[in-house]
């Protein structure tokens, strides 16, 4: 505890004074609703408690929708948003894959509008959310910049940008690229698997092209899990609801799920780090939540770019 609270100093103090190399948002601050709204953070971070407790799967929920949210069209919210007649959303998309924890956020925005209407923004308060689950799971503890405005823009098309599970490193290493992460980045970022499932569609792909980099008995599993349908789920790693290494561990013993995480251990571009992050947890964690405030400020809308949405899943 001690040192999760030192170190929650030790980074907040960076982000104010600004690191070298470090994007600095404008708009974005750490107090941004310390008037405004100072229970928000506080609101969010009960609503995600009392919801892991009664389904701890739901962390993962929310830690892939927050990452889908920023690498379409910035952290906007924008995967919050229902389809209309006229409109088929981000979230009806293929590649939703089962997003989940669409709830948690409606329910920590309705208390929020409670107190202070039209102030905190979906993004922001999604990007707490996935804050609190990291932390509720036993991952690292670390304040993040707010001040996120809500996009008005949601469109099934955009989920291109998503990158699939068939990529390889050099792929997964030029498309995390664009978004301005380096390869470590985006293996640490990759470690947020440690958390949640996939459904048999997402990897059996491996088994019909019997895929070398997979161990036998994964391989056994994996079929066995398909045996009960495309839906049928497969924990990522050993540990499923337990933010932590061993989803590193795995890759090492070839027993990764996806093709796109398996493939981090197999090339020699990536393999070192996912051998240090499974040496060290402490440097995973380091890693993991700076990628994260990192992700959280991807192509932020501030001011007259964006709204306060009243209800997430509509455009004012
Ligand atoms: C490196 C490229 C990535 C690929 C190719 C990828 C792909 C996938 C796929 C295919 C699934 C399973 C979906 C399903 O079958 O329902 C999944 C699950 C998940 N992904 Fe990723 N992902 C990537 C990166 C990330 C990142 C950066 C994060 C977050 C920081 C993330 C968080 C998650 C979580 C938490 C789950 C489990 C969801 C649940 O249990 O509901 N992923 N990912
Ligand atoms: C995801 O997309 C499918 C269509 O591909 C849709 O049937 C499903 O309801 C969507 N899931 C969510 C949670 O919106
Ligand atoms: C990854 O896939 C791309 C496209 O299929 C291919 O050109 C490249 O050689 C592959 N890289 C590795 C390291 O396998």
């Amino acid at each position: 505890m001690m040192i999760n609270g030192l170190l929650l100093v030790v980074v907040e103090m960076v982000i104010v004074v600004g690191l070298p190399g470090f994007p600095s948002v404008e708009g974005l601050r750490m107090d941004y609703y310390y008037m405004s709204c100072p229970f928000a953070e506080m609101i969010v971070r009960n609503t995600v408690d009392s919801a892991l407790r009664r389904d701890p799967t739901l962390a993962a929920g929310l830690v892939r929708m927050h990452f889908h949210d920023c690498f379409i069209e910035g952290c906007d919210g924008s995967v919050l948003i229902d389809s209309t007649k006229r409109n088929t959303a981000e979230k009806d998309s293929p590649a939703n894959l089962s997003l989940r924890g669409y709830e948690v956020i409606d329910n920590a925005k309705e208390q929020i509008e409670a107190q202070c209407p039209g102030v905190v923004s979906c993004s922001d308060i999604l990007a707490m959310a996935a804050r609190d689950a990291v932390v509720w799971s036993g991952g690292p503890a670390y304040d993040i910049p707010k001040g996120r405005k809500d996009g008005r823009r949601s469109r099934i098309e955009d989920t291109i940008n998503l990158p699939p599970p068939s990529f390889n490193a050099s792929q997964l290493i030029d498309i995390f690229g664009k978004h301005g992460f380096t390869a470590q980045e985006m293996v640490a970022l990759s470690g947020a698997h440690t958390l949640g499932v996939a459904r048999c569609s997402s990897f059996k792909q491996r088994l019909s092209n019997q895929d070398r980099s997979m161990d036998s008995s994964i391989a056994k599993m994996l079929s066995r899990t398909c045996s009960r349908g495309d839906n049928a789920e497969q924990p990522l790693d050993p540990t499923s609801t337990d933010f932590d290494n061993a989803y590193f561990g795995a890759l090492q013993g070839k027993a990764g799920v996806l093709f796109s995480d398996q493939a981090l251990f197999s090339s020699p571009q990536t393999r070192g780090l996912v051998n240090s992050y499974a040496m060290n947890q402490a440097m995973f964690f380091f890693d993991f939540q700076w990628a994260m405030i990192k992700m959280g400020t991807l192509d932020v809308k501030e001011g007259s770019g964006g709204e306060v949405r009243s209800n997430c899943r509509r455009i004012n």
